[in-house]
């Protein structure tokens, strides 16, 4: 059989990677060791940075991290995936700074010093305070993951979630008790990553790394930040979720992500609307596209293609979890099949890996099957009957092999636990 299989590391396994790394660069003992799981999002697609609802579980694959705490304002940073130490000081951390992967890690301190206390305390009135603003200081910290790397499945979230946890804790801020607590983590986290990192990324996969639950799908409404936990336990059902790391690259990904995002940010304000979310399906969104439509104009009709995707995808998440909450999760796969063609046709983020993998896992008896993430490569996902999983995946391998695309990785996606701490 071509293909792998990722499992994901026993998170006394994962813990005792990161300390070790600590230990053996450092030459010091840790404070602790915090982790933060990757996420797949279940239905949802480019709705979170258009005020819409998306659908996440949190996957068993985390990001751990082994912090100590300084008394100066000193970064020191090691990775099992880098070779270099990355040390810089505080002050070296602003919008602009080129900074490299430490930006996942070093922005979000930053960030955490930007909030204000009066928001914090608002959240954890009982968390310390720093009259200066620098409740966040220096620190080393040694990073180990077995969340994959450019696979859309949120290796960066799981960075930036598992310091902000990190942070909480030898900090004192009091956030990460609570999910209000925790909502602020997540932006600060958003912040890291749009300010620091330069990725005009929503906020879905941070959301999902911090607040999901085990057991349970995240419906996360970007509109306010609110959330809901919908149990989500397939095995149960006698289903499983296979997901399909197509190994596909695409350089272009930064921008096209961004060019989407205006395009939707400037039709929502073209319509008078805040976002795209005020437009409802059906005769709202005929509507809306009525407006926008410029017959000829190649522009204006990408425009209407974008928004007919986001709107159609923000009421197939509520049907998605409408079906959760009858026990009907058998049923979901049409509208998983509906999501991925809308992404492909309509918002033109799918490429020929990824949709190669959706085919075949339906041919092959997927109940559905789409593209996860941000798309322009990056992962799959198909719902399948718990015993065809080796059949499913050894069908999308070997289609791979005979089309000549890199052999994909597989994993199993069970809802797994948020951001928390491991070990001391
Ligand atoms: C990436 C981004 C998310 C979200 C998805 C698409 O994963 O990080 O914020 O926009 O793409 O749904």
């Amino acid at each position: 059989m071509t293909g792998e299989w990722l499992d994901a590391w026993d998170r006394t396994d994962g813990a005792r990677r990161a300390a070790d790394l600590f230990r053996s660069r450092f030459g010091e003992e840790p404070d602790g060791v915090w982790s933060a799981p990757g996420r797949v999002n279940l239905i949802g697609e480019h709705t979170d940075y258009n005020g819409g609802l998306c659908l996440p579980i949190d996957l068993p694959h985390r990001t751990y991290v082994a912090l100590r705490n300084r008394d100066d304002d000193v970064l020191r940073l090691v990775s099992e995936r880098e070779h270099a130490m990355w040390t810089g000081t505080s002050d070296q951390v602003h919008p602009g700074a080129h900074l490299g992967w430490a930006a996942y890690v070093a922005g979000v301190a930053w960030a955490l010093n930007q909030s204000s206390d009066a928001d914090l305390s608002a959240v954890a009135p009982d968390g310390r305070r720093s009259p200066s603003g620098a409740r966040v200081g220096g620190f080393d910290a040694a990073v180990a993951s077995c969340v994959p790397y450019g696979a859309g499945l949120s290796s960066s979230a799981a960075l930036e979630s598992a310091v902000a946890v990190a942070l909480d804790d030898v900090d004192d801020l009091g956030l990460a008790s609570s999910d209000a607590g925790r909502a602020v983590l997540a932006a600060a986290c958003v912040r890291a990553e749009n300010e620091i990192a330069g990725a005009p990324t929503g906020g879905m996969d941070q959301s999902s790394s911090l607040r999901a639950q085990p057991g349970h799908a995240l419906l996360l409404d970007t509109r306010d930040g609110t959330v809901q936990h919908v149990p989500f336990d397939l095995s149960a059902h006698g289903l499983a979720l296979l997901v399909i790391d197509t190994r596909a690259e695409h350089q272009l990904a930064d921008g096209q992500y961004a060019n989407r995002r205006a395009t939707c940010e400037a039709a929502a304000a073209r319509l008078g609307h805040t976002s795209l979310r005020e437009i409802g399906a059906g005769a709202d969104l005929e509507a809306a596209l009525a407006v926008l439509s410029e017959p000829g104009d190649v522009e204006a009709e990408t425009t209407v293609k974008r928004v007919r995707h986001v709107v159609t995808e923000i009421a197939r998440v509520e049907d998605f979890v409408a079906l959760l909450d009858g026990g009907l999760v058998a049923e979901v796969g049409p509208l998983m099949d509906a999501s991925h063609t809308s992404l492909r046709d309509d918002y033109e983020v799918s490429c020929a890996e990824l949709d190669l993998a959706v085919t075949v896992a339906r041919a092959s008896g997927a109940l559905g099957a789409r593209m996860t993430g941000g798309g322009f490569g990056g992962s799959a996902i198909a719902l399948v009957e718990s015993g065809s999983v080796d059949r499913i995946a050894t069908a999308i391998a070997d289609a791979f092999d005979a089309a000549g695309f890199t052999s994909p990785v597989f994993l199993v996606a069970d809802a797994s636990a948020p951001a928390d701490r491991d070990a001391d």
